[in-house]
């Protein structure tokens, strides 16, 4: 099914959401129920959290035009910044004129840490946990049957040395979709005794590590250079400004961290709509950007042989499908059967997708009029459909109040209904 639906954002909400409907297989209705509230009842709300007053809700939106490992997907987006969504879905019809995105996810594994104090011997210690591997394994695995029935549970196990009688071993876990945030806690604590005695130590913390590095998504762009044109400037112009842009973010930590805040734009959008963590996702996300010391940029553009512009997006995504709040959050349930997320890995790349077509926009906008024209461009167009502009109304009414000092509703409908007496 394509994900490329012409002049969706022009459509009044209720022909949009008609679409997501057909979509889902599901009426109008039954959407619409599944949306109330923003998704969560508040009955679900009050046992999911403590102290809880009321809901909070934001703007749950479609990205489109992308096609991932040349699958159309629409991207479920959920983010309060106007601009974000139009921004990754203009990019993502850049990226498919060059085939689209290419992704991948590696092993998938997430990390748990133990650690281990007072440690008199290193080496010793090193030998003789490697000794109990597979009895340490076992231990792991029996603390997590559930997983284990399901094809996960431990693969490997790390032992890092730290200084000063401090032992840290990582268990290597593969959670299969969920996010495994507990599964691998459950797995620490149930090891740590045992790892303690094994070492000569004490036991220490016992927490998965944020640091993601064994979850990684890679997202390529490939694209040619005539797609990249806009009023004003040629593609090749285009281009070579992108190319200068990311060789900034990769000199100047100043730079970085808003390139990359331009990338989480996307990325955040995709995990709020599927009810996963984003705290540990950016967290990942920034230890990762910052993990040879210096703060660098999550994805790079570059031009190749033959004069295309190649994006490349590398960054751990520790997200799941199952667990967590996408058990109690119709929104996020529906988010998952509306992007047809068939895995945790799946989702990962759906969402470094949305986040390299984010930093595209950026540096696109930035790299030629500016971010503010855009934003001003996209505001004037909202404004317009708020003073009831329909179909190709909206672009001309966006464009006559656009050059104004402040874009108002008055000046729209004023605008409109002018519009409508020349015809
Ligand atoms: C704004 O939300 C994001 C940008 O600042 C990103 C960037 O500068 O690359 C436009």
């Amino acid at each position: 099914m394509t994900s490329r639906i012409k002049g969706f954002y022009t459509l009044p909400l209720a022909e949009r959401k008609k679409i997501a409907a057909e979509r889902l297989g599901v009426s109008v209705d039954e959407l619409e129920r599944a949306f109330e509230s923003g998704g969560l009842s508040i009955d679900r709300a009050e046992h999911a959290i403590e102290n809880v007053i009321g809901l909070y809700a934001l703007p749950f939106a479609l990205g489109l035009n992308f096609r991932i490992n040349g699958r159309d997907r629409l991207i479920p987006m959920v983010v309060e910044e106007p601009s974000v969504v139009a921004a990754a879905s203009n990019a993502a019809r850049i990226v498919r004129e060059g085939g689209g995105f290419e992704a991948e996810v590696d092993n998938g594994l997430m990390i748990a840490q133990v650690e281990l104090r007072e440690v008199q011997d290193f080496d010793r210690a090193r030998e003789a946990i490697e000794a109990e591997r597979e009895s340490l394994f076992a231990l792991a695995n029996a603390s997590i049957p559930n997983i284990i029935r399901r094809g996960g549970g431990i693969r490997d196990l790390e032992i890092r040395d730290l200084g000063e009688g401090i032992v840290v071993v990582h268990l290597l876990v593969d959670t299969l979709d969920a996010m495994g945030a507990n599964i691998v806690n459950t797995m620490a604590e149930a090891v740590s005794h045992d790892l303690a005695r094994i070492a000569g130590g004490k036991v220490g913390l016992r927490i998965l590590s944020n640091l993601a590095d064994r979850k990684l998504v890679r997202v390529r762009a490939r694209i040619p250079v005539d797609a990249l044109a806009i009023k004003g400037y040629t593609g090749a112009e285009v281009r070579d400004a992108i190319a200068l842009a990311s060789r900034l973010a990769e000199r100047d930590p100043y730079r970085a961290v808003t390139h990359n805040k331009g990338i989480m734009n996307g990325v955040d959008a995709v995990i709020l709509a599927t009810g996963n963590d984003f705290r540990a996702v950016e967290a990942g996300a920034h230890g990762y950007a910052a993990r040879d010391g210096a703060y660098r940029p999550l994805a790079t553009f570059r031009v190749d042989e033959d004069g295309a512009l190649v994006g490349a997006l590398e960054m751990p995504m520790a997200v799941g499908i199952v667990g967590g709040m996408i058990r109690i959050h119709e929104a996020a349930r529906l988010a998952l059967e509306l992007s047809e997320v068939g895995s945790a890995k799946d989702l990962a790349m759906l969402a470094g997708a949305a986040g390299l077509a984010s930093n595209l926009a950026a540096l696109r906008a930035l790299a030629t009029v500016g971010i503010q024209k855009g934003h001003m461009g996209l505001h004037a167009r909202q404004v317009a459909i708020a003073a009831g502009a329909r179909g190709e109304e909206v672009e001309a009414v966006a464009l006559a109040i656009h050059q104004r000092a402040s874009i108002t509703l008055d000046d729209a409908r004023e605008a409109l209904s002018a519009l409508r007496t020349q015809r």
